[in-house]
């Protein structure tokens, strides 16, 4: 081992220098004006992986981005890994409260900062530099790789489950190996072994058929904008609950031994709010601890709402037509469509009178439980061990990695989400950054967890 990590130490800041170029592409899912970024962002990785020694490096071509297929089969008798990662990033905005320009890496305070840093361009780079190293020194790998990198993570992975089923001999695997996730806090590791899945919905609300005067006919008319605040108030009642009928049903109840397990993770309620900004801490269900609330509960939020008018000064104006966008996080056990249809059947009962209500169902992601005591998440939290000098913490992350549990169902292999992050890395936001002191400690880590298998 000892070699390894003087020649990862040895190669520390080319490695760094490595992984700013490919943060300076601003390989953004979303947005179709990122299309090129998006397949330069592939070849920059392809041509890494040929680089390093890995081999059958292809560029799959979908429908939407591409997929990144390579592999390096030389251990017969050894177990074969599969690697998972993306490089797609999200949007950027608000661009004004960057303290240094998204896609120009820029290093403070031994963290790196850019967009794609710690979600998850960073991440999935320590596996290619963990294979690297490895190669370098040995001249072989001490099992089979093979890696799956997508572009499509962030918006919800819609090409990736016909590329798993089309190609299950070829992905076949004894591990799925994913870092796409966070450590507890600095210097305590964590695996998650549990993922919320979502679904979402958009909700459009329409009365008259035309703006209306709201001196000619405020007071007498109905308006979009009361009766749909009116409609989501139905979503939850007053302590918190989502009154959806049956939303709750398929839900699996902690056990009190895992409810004692969260709690002893502990929480510092104080330290929280403080970091948010926050006085309070009243989202969700009344009663039931926060830590459990945010990994364990499924929940309904409305992202975003519009409606009526919105541009300088004043509009006496009573709106036709208001909307709203909705997800829910969704645990173990539900299926989301079958909650999209749910959530969907309350919105058009429960419309007020005297308006139309359109649902329409979007884009759905499954949940993700395994077992924590299975021989890889064993390996795993060694080879943490090994690093860290300490056990990692098993835990249960309230956000999504929708194709996680297709690589579970579909490659019947097990999962182990091997995180290096930190949960105030800032992802999804203004100055997302990757905290150095991984980096080389999460090379290691799959070194080690790679030698242990
Ligand atoms: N890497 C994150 C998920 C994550 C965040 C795991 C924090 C563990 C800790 C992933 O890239 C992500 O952002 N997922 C989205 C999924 C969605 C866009 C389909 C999410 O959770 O909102
Ligand atoms: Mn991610
Ligand atoms: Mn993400």
């Amino acid at each position: 081992m000892s070699k390894i990590s003087e020649f990862v130490s040895k190669h520390h800041l080319q490695n760094v220098e490595e992984l700013k170029e490919l943060l300076r592409i601003p390989s953004i899912s979303s947005l179709s004006e990122h299309k090129k970024d998006i397949e330069q962002a592939a070849s920059w990785i392809a041509t890494k992986l040929k680089n390093i020694g890995m081999e059958h490096v292809e560029i799959v071509q979908t429908k939407g981005h591409p997929i990144i297929y390579a592999d390096w089969l030389h251990q017969e008798n050894a177990p074969t890994v599969l690697v998972y990662g993306h490089y797609d990033v999200q949007p950027v905005d608000p661009i004004d409260l960057w303290e240094t320009p998204p896609f120009e890496p820029d290093i403070r305070d031994e963290k790196i900062f850019a967009r794609g840093a710690t979600d998850d361009k960073g991440q999935t780079f320590l596996h290619i530099k963990a294979v690297e190293t490895l190669l370098a020194s040995d001249g072989k790998l001490p099992v089979n790789v093979k890696f799956c990198i997508e572009g499509e993570e962030e918006i919800g992975s819609p090409h990736l489950p016909k590329f798993l089923s089309e190609n299950k001999e070829k992905l076949a695997c004894d591990v799925v190996v994913i870092s796409d996730s966070d450590m507890w806090e600095r210097g305590v590791p964590a695996i998650t072994y549990s993922l919320r899945g979502l679904c979402a919905l958009e909700v459009s609300l329409k009365t008259a058929n035309s703006d209306l005067h709201s001196g000619m006919f405020g007071g007498g008319v109905q308006n979009a904008n009361h009766l749909l605040i009116q409609l989501l108030s139905s979503l939850h009642d007053e302590n918190g609950k989502v009154k959806v009928e049956h939303f709750y049903d398929d839900v699996v109840e902690l056990t009190e031994l895992e409810k004692e397990q969260i709690k002893a993770l502990g929480f510092d309620e104080e330290k929280l709010k403080k970091s948010l900004g926050l006085t309070e801490l009243t989202g969700g269900e009344n009663n039931i601890p926060y830590p459990e609330k945010i990994s364990s509960r499924p929940t309904v939020e409305i992202n975003g709402l519009w409606g009526g008018f919105q541009g300088e000064g004043t509009k006496t104006v009573i709106p036709n037509e208001a909307h709203a966008k909705i997800t829910c996080r969704l645990v173990h056990n539900q299926n989301p469509e079958k909650i999209q249809g749910l959530i969907k059947k309350h919105l058009e009962e429960q419309a007020p009178k005297g308006c139309a209500v359109k649902v329409t169902l979007q884009d759905t992601g499954n949940p993700f439980l395994t077992p924590i005591d299975s021989p890889m998440m064993q390996k795993a939290a060694e080879a943490y061990e090994q690093v860290y000098g300490k056990t990692p913490v098993y835990k249960r992350e309230g956000g999504s990695i929708p194709i996680v549990s297709d690589f579970n169902q579909v490659l019947h292999a097990p999962v182990v989400l091997m995180g290096f992050g930190l949960p105030d890395e800032n992802l999804h936001a203004p100055n997302e950054h990757f905290n150095l002191e991984n980096f080389d400690k999460g090379i290691l880590t799959i070194c080690s967890f790679l030698e242990l298998i």
